[in-house]
């Protein structure tokens, strides 16, 4: 018995945005993690040409699904999140082909025979509704992205060099002295670090393509601590650096939180809201300073920092293909804590 549910396409004003939010907290009480990441919660009041907001609501009028459509890249990237009580009435099925046409339209008139982007869907956790869903849309898995943790018990007193925390052999870590490291500079740093990003991670589909804005919307964000953002100069750079960066390493602190968070925040796994954690915000290393130990040394530093702020527990983000950041933070004593994956049609 499925009715119809209305469907509406283009901005939020921030009433329904406050709804959209409230909406993803509700799906993260019910499935144990975000249903939306972070780059789609900040972009819920943009209102852009290549990013498309569709809400579906209950007769009632209240907000039961949500999908966000973003064509900037070279494949369009969705996030699409149903309410909990809303689910297995074809909501999400209408939010995905909605998606899917948006994507696929050309983004220019005019020739014959053009189409638009390939889509491309997140789903965080890759849970079993996930799962069931991409299955009978005829969409497979294209992407993985890893949640990697590690714990920091003990690290205070010295995090060991291979990863384990308050070992009895391997470096003890006071924080800076001689290491080459110093923190980021907000202004003075802001283009020498976009260069680096962009260089870093060239090939990568979010990340290499930040701009000043998205940099510094970030560093207007509460949780925003220069204190946690790490370069590395490059050789010959001033001290703080005009003249380039070789590396850097940015790391985000999310408070603990209560369980019924209604912020609709960005907390990045199942189990992490009741205590204090890290983040690995971003690692970069600029392409000719790799395989120098840059990494590891700024690994150290921030798992150091992280450890005095309080911190418990340390979770990064990392693609399933990109086997020497793994290994890097394997090294560092990091393991698989979760999956999410990203997924396209079969044929489009
Ligand atoms: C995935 C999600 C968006 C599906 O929304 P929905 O409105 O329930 O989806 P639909 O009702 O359109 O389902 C269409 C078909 O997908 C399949 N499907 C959906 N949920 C399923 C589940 N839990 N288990 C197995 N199959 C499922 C079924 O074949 C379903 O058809 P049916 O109900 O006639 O059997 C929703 O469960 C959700 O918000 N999950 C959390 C966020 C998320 O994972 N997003 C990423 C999506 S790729």
């Amino acid at each position: 018995m499925r009715k119809p549910v209305p469907f509406a396409i283009g901005p939020l004003s921030s009433f329904i945005a406050a709804d959209v939010r409230r909406l993803a907290a509700a799906a993260s009480r019910h499935d144990g993690l975000e249903p939306l990441s972070e780059v789609p919660l900040l972009r819920l009041e943009l209102d852009e040409p290549w990013l498309t907001h569709v809400v579906a609501r209950s007769h009632s009028g209240g907000v039961v699904g949500y999908a966000q459509i973003d064509r900037s890249g070279a494949d369009a990237s969705a996030e699409l999140v149903v309410h909990p009580s809303y689910r297995r009435r074809g909501t999400g099925s209408i939010l995905l082909a909605t998606a899917a046409r948006d994507a696929h339209l050309p983004q220019f008139g005019g020739e014959p025979g053009q189409r638009g982007k390939r889509l491309t869907v997140w789903a965080h956790g890759n849970l079993d509704c996930a799962q069931g869903f991409a299955a009978a849309q005829g969409y497979a898995v294209v992407r993985e992205l890893l949640l990697l943790d590690r714990s920091l018990d003990g690290a205070g007193q010295g995090i060991v060099q291979g990863g384990r925390a308050g070992g009895q052999s391997g470096d003890r870590l006071a924080a800076g002295a001689g290491d080459g490291i110093r923190l980021f500079s907000p202004g003075a740093d802001d283009q020498a670090w976009l260069a680096l990003n962009a260089a870093a991670f060239a090939s990568h589909p979010e990340q290499g393509r930040l701009t000043v804005d998205d940099l510094h919307q970030r560093m207007s964000q509460p949780w925003f601590d220069a204190e946690g953002f790490f370069v590395i100069p490059a050789d010959g750079a001033d001290d703080v650096g005009h003249r380039g960066l070789a590396a850097y390493l940015w790391t985000k602190i999310h408070p603990a939180t209560g369980s019924g968070d209604e912020g609709g925040g960005d907390e990045v796994a199942a189990g992490t809201s009741g205590e204090v954690h890290g983040e690995i915000y971003a690692l970069g290393v600029a392409p000719a300073c790799q395989g120098q130990g840059l990494a590891k040394r700024l690994l150290r530093r921030a798992l150091a920092y992280l450890a005095e702020q309080g911190c418990s527990r340390v979770v990064l983000y990392v693609d399933g293909d990109n086997s020497p950041a793994l290994a890097a933070y394997r090294a560092a004593g990091f393991t698989q804590a979760a999956l999410d994956v990203q997924y396209a049609a079969l044929t489009i």
